[in-house]
């Protein structure tokens, strides 16, 4: 079964074909960062039209890089939700008349549960059940993934997610947009232990977490002081500190609560090497193991959304209601894949 899977809910335009046989055949990437940077955040409505513009030259780069015609394509995964609804319209509007054109499903795939497969793109892949990690930038949560469409949500954020902290941190630092990979990289040239801003939640019960008090004690911490270079490092490293000892804290709490050993890191903050090295030492000293995407299918792409929607297109799940573009739609929502479906 062969899937053609696209990606538009926010500002990256992503196209893959992926293959049950072949595995991932193609996929092509356009980020939208530099007309939104002007901006300081993505602009909802530029990010759609760049989408019509973007979108189907892609489908075309993707179709002839696999070497597919239309008679080898099987179905087509669209993101349906949670995102920008006018982002979200394009790619379902061109997934579905192409579907239609070309007589085959088209399938609306929830983009989180795209992040959470993400890593069984990967080898070795990831076997059910795991804790997922989901730290995007609309997303915190911990998740115990029993199977897929088997969700159960075991703590997420009261605030901003862990992408967002990482975001709203890196302008009041004066970084550009897109902040979080660009605070990344100041906190490398960070002396640790500087600046020791709260774990927020960590040493309270339960897995939730909360980031928007860490953002204003940044504000509270630098208001006086003269920001040089190296301040401007050392704050940037005593946040990230921060959030990864408490993403950390939590992940090894669900596991201990869950009784798993297997950690599947999603989203587009689980490219930070920091939080990657230390739950890597975290886990693996308790016995477990961690799974990681590639960093290029951490943050959006089209391959996670055509490996989630071929998984299910190829248990023959079927949309009750063609065409949905969803801005708010709950992980747990999700019916699970079962042999009948
Ligand atoms: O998953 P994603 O690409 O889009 C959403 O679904 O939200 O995640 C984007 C978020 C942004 O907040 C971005 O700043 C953050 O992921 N991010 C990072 C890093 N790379 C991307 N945060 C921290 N460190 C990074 N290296
Ligand atoms: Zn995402």
């Amino acid at each position: 079964m062969r899937i053609l899977g696209i990606e538009t809910s926010c500002d990256e335009t992503g196209v893959a074909v992926y293959d049950s046989e072949k595995g991932l055949m193609a996929h092509e990437l356009y980020s939208q960062v530099r007309l939104h940077a002007d901006f300081g955040g993505v602009v909802p409505e530029l990010a759609s039209r760049d989408h019509v513009r973007k979108l189907v030259p892609l489908v075309k780069r993707v179709m002839e890089s696999s070497g597919s015609t239309r008679g080898d394509m099987d179905g087509i995964a669209y993101t349906s939700g949670p995102g920008l609804i006018g982002a979200l319209m394009v790619g379902c509007s061109v997934a579905t008349g192409l579907a239609r054109s070309w007589g085959v499903p088209a399938l609306g795939v929830h983009h989180m549960e795209g992040h959470l497969l993400a890593s069984m793109l990967e080898d070795p892949a990831p076997k059910m059940p795991f804790v997922a990690l989901l730290v995007s930038g609309g997303h915190s949560m911990l998740v115990e993934v029993r199977g897929v469409g088997q969700y159960h949500t075991l703590g997420e954020t009261l605030d901003d997610a862990a992408g967002e902290a990482f975001d709203k941190t890196a302008k009041l630092l004066g970084l550009p947009y897109p902040g979080g990979p660009a605070l990344a990289k100041l906190a490398e040239s960070g002396r640790p232990g500087v600046f020791v801003f709260p774990r927020p939640m960590l040493n309270k019960p339960g897995l939730e977490f909360s980031f928007s008090g860490l953002k204003t004690a940044v504000v509270i911490a630098t208001r006086d002081l003269e920001m040089t270079e190296q301040t401007r490092a050392n704050v940037a490293r005593g946040f990230q500190d921060a959030v990864v000892d408490t993403l950390v804290g939590k992940t090894v709490k669900a596991l201990k609560q869950t009784g798993l050993n297997r950690v599947v890191v999603a989203g587009g903050v689980g490219a930070n090497r920091a939080l990657r090295e230390q739950l890597k030492k975290k886990v693996t000293a308790m016995g477990g193991q961690v799974y990681y995407p590639r960093l290029e299918f951490c943050t959006d792409n089209g391959a996670m959304i055509a490996f989630a929607g071929h998984l299910r297109l190829a248990a023959g799940q079927v949309d009750d209601c063609p065409m949905q573009a969803r801005a708010r739609w709950p992980l747990t929502e999700l019916p699970p894949l079962t042999a009948n479906h």
